[in-house]
């Protein structure tokens, strides 16, 4: 799996510790879900014929990135890291099964942003950065955002939103 091949945003983390604890995560999460590639995970099962994880995650990468290029209150890095890992939790909360891909048995009980979380704290990342993970959805509602975790969190309902319509 060429990750950087599937998520070109990658390569602008400067950080190469943090770099590689992404990487580091996905290898993990791909192997947990028992994934072969990503190319069959959808973004989301909250509505029929969603587009793929690694375009959903590239949108929302982008979004991010173009809006803390404008900003001086950002770290990049952190920006990068938490945009690109924000929905790494789905590829363990579904599964495939009988050819289609559902909700998983850890899926039924923990939500892909804690999944995810707990992987980026299980690699060492920043908190900073399970931050943007763990606060990228509704569970962001209880805590305290960091200003990537804003961005991230706009980011991904802008693209949700606007994929959901297309339905
Ligand atoms: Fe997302």
């Amino acid at each position: 799996m060429d990750l950087e091949k599937i998520f070109p945003l990658l390569d602008e983390i400067k950080n190469e510790k943090i770099k590689n604890k992404v990487k580091k995560c996905y290898e993990i999460a791909m192997k947990r879900g028992k994934w072969d590639t990503m190319d069959e995970i959808p973004f989301t099962l909250s509505f029929p014929n969603a587009y793929s994880y690694s375009k959903h995650v590239n949108n929302v990468t982008s979004m991010a990135f173009a809006i803390g290029k404008l900003r001086n209150d950002v770290n990049m890095d952190i920006l990068i890291a938490g945009a690109l890992l924000h929905d790494v939790g789905k590829l363990m909360e579904y599964e495939k099964k009988d050819g289609k891909v559902v909700k998983s048995s850890i899926g039924k009980y923990i939500r892909h942003p804690a999944i995810g979380s707990a992987l980026a704290m299980e690699v060492g990342l920043d908190n900073k950065i399970v931050n943007v993970i763990m606060a990228h959805s509704k569970e962001g509602e209880l805590v305290e955002r960091c200003n990537e975790a804003i961005i991230v969190h706009h980011c991904d309902f802008i693209d949700f939103e606007i994929a959901r319509g297309r339905k």
